[in-house]
């Protein structure tokens, strides 16, 4: 049986920190779908097709990594690909609350979806595409932070 595991979220933009985590899933998921949210609540800075493209070029090097955005429940899409995992990244505390809601709310939705909770690389634990997109704006350098595509579209906004 192939494990597949999606990773949902916004990824406006993708960060090292999303990066570190899908490298982590792969020690336990045959494949695993990267799945961009249309109907984020949020006013995203990138669009959706930006967002995959930048996805797809941060993570060129990885095997069995496929990137899809979706609309509509995450528990039907994990349904429709055959996924019965979910990862999500869990940096402090503070992510429980919601982390927790969600994959209760999704259990109910889809008994049969797990969602693994994996904690970043120390390094990256206070690392988020919100903080990211500010320093950016402001001027900062991000490099350390996002893949080299990224940084050139973030700086492509700046300039914008
Ligand atoms: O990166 P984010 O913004 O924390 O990702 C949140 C996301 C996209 C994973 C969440 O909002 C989501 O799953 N949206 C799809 C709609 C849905 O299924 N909502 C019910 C969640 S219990």
């Amino acid at each position: 049986m192939t494990r597949i595991a999606i990773y949902p979220g916004s990824f406006d933009p993708i960060t090292r920190g999303h990066e570190d985590l899908i490298s982590r899933s792969r020690r336990f998921a045959d494949k695993v779908i990267v799945a961009v949210a249309v109907n984020s609540s949020k006013q995203p800075l990138f669009t959706l097709d930006e967002r995959v493209q930048l996805i797809d070029a941060a993570l060129e090097d990885e095997q069995a990594v496929e990137v899809r955005s979706f609309d509509g429940l995450l528990a039907e899409f994990a349904r429709s690909v055959g996924a019965r995992i979910v990862i999500r990244g869990l940096r402090a505390v503070s992510d429980f609350d919601y982390e927790s809601q969600m994959a209760l709310m999704n259990r109910k939705l889809y008994p049969e979806l797990e969602t693994v909770f994996l904690v970043p690389a120390v390094h990256l634990t206070y690392l988020s595409s919100s903080l990211v997109r500010e320093v950016a704006l402001l001027g900062g350098d991000v490099s350390a932070f996002v893949h080299p595509a990224v940084e050139r579209a973030l700086r492509a906004k700046v300039a914008r």
